[in-house]
């Protein structure tokens, strides 16, 4: 079975097509490399021993995802491709509503013409409204959203739940991530921020390598064990496989479903601080500055739906996260850049 990745180069997109080839799928990834490195696919290649099919280019362009679906038999599409930095968003809102939303629409306006409707779209978290109970369940209050790439993952929720209410012929799976770290266990692929790192794994791996001098903790007044927040950390590769179970959901039924990524487990700052020093014997010098602005406290969720649903459950634990990401950052301190 054919599988279609776009943003296949990134990320997640990189680790999710190790999982693919692994199980035997064969794999065709579309991305622009705006935010990555097509090392990262000859890795992947690598990793697994298998080949995969590229196409250099953007989901916008319609015409390129003619070719790609006449030239291959797609049975399903997993759609990574888009721009994910909250911060960048609120400066440039157009590039990401025109990005994030016309992607989606481009891609399944082909899928519609050539009537191949399995579809599954990389969600996040950020879609649930601040004021939810914890565990987050799919069910949990959502919209709200307090910036411009929390809204494009709300909208193409409501655009692609819309079409599967009026068209009982698509399959669509809704992923909400929560927060992705670590590494492929070999070190060879892992993530490779442009700049400097928003999120706070790669900001405690070039923190520990020698990038940056400290880290930054924000706040530790929060209503949490140490008073750091609080967030369910996820390893990629559990992450990766969590779309190989989707995948097979989405062949297998009709319909839009949501499903959450997570572990069920919230970590602080601080236990994933000492954990990276315990695990990797490395120094992580950090200091504990104001809240940053848009936080909340606490976010993890309820991995219940998924576990029953999709056969899907994450398995790593967070010392094996923090090694691997160290791995991944030691040995390619400048990320594929080198
Ligand atoms: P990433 O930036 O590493 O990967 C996205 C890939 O898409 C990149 O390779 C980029 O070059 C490509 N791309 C972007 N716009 C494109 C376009 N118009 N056409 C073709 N290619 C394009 O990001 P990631 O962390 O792997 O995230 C993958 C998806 O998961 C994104 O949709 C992101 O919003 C979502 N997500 C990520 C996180 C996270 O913390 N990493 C959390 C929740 C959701
Ligand atoms: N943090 C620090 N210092 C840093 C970076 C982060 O103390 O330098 C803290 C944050 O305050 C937060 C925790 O580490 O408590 C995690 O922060 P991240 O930026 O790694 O992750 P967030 O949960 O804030 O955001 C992530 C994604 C967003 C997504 C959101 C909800 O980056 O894209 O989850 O799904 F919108």
């Amino acid at each position: 079975m054919k599988v279609l990745v776009t943003g296949g180069a990134g990320y997640i997109g990189s680790h999710t097509c190790v999982e693919l080839l692994n199980e035997g799928y064969e794999v065709v990834v579309v991305d622009n490399l705006c935010n990555s490195n097509p090392e990262s696919l000859k890795r992947v290649q690598e990793l697994t021993g298998k080949t995969l099919k590229f196409y250099e280019g953007d989901v916008r362009d319609e015409a390129l995802l003619k070719q790609i679906f006449a030239e291959n038999e797609i049975s399903c599409v997993i759609h990574f491709a888009g721009l994910k930095a909250v911060g960048e968003s609120v400066a440039m809102p157009w590039e990401y509503y025109d990005n994030n939303l016309n992607s989606t629409l481009v891609l399944t306006k082909v899928m519609k013409e050539v009537g191949m409707k399995n579809l599954i779209f990389s969600s996040s978290a950020t879609v649930y409204t601040a004021d939810n109970e914890m565990p987050l369940k799919e069910t949990s209050r959502t919209g709200h959203c307090t910036n411009p790439y929390g809204w494009t993952k709300y909208m193409t929720e409501q655009i692609l739940s819309g079409m599967s209410h009026a068209d009982k012929e698509w399959s669509i799976v809704l992923l909400r991530y929560f927060n992705p770290i670590g590494a492929h266990h070999s070190g060879r692929i892992g993530e490779d921020p442009r700049g400097i790192p928003n999120n706070l794994m790669p900001y405690i791996t070039q923190v520990a390598v020698g990038r940056r001098e400290q880290l930054n903790v924000f706040g530790n007044d929060y209503d949490t064990p140490d008073g750091t927040g609080v967030r369910d950390y996820i390893h990629v590769v559990d992450l990766a496989r969590g779309h190989v179970a989707a995948v097979k959901y989405a062949t297998e039924n009709a319909g839009c479903e949501v499903f959450n990524l997570g572990t069920g487990t919230g970590y602080s700052v601080l236990d994933m601080v000492h954990t990276f020093i315990d695990v990797n014997r490395v120094a992580v010098p950090y200091k504990i500055v104001e809240r940053r602005p848009g936080d909340i406290g606490t976010c993890y969720a309820d991995p219940a739906k998924s576990a029953e649903k999709l056969h899907w459950k994450a398995e790593k634990t967070l010392a094996d996260m923090c090694r691997d990401s160290w791995l991944w950052q030691s040995t390619n301190p400048m990320g594929y850049g080198e």
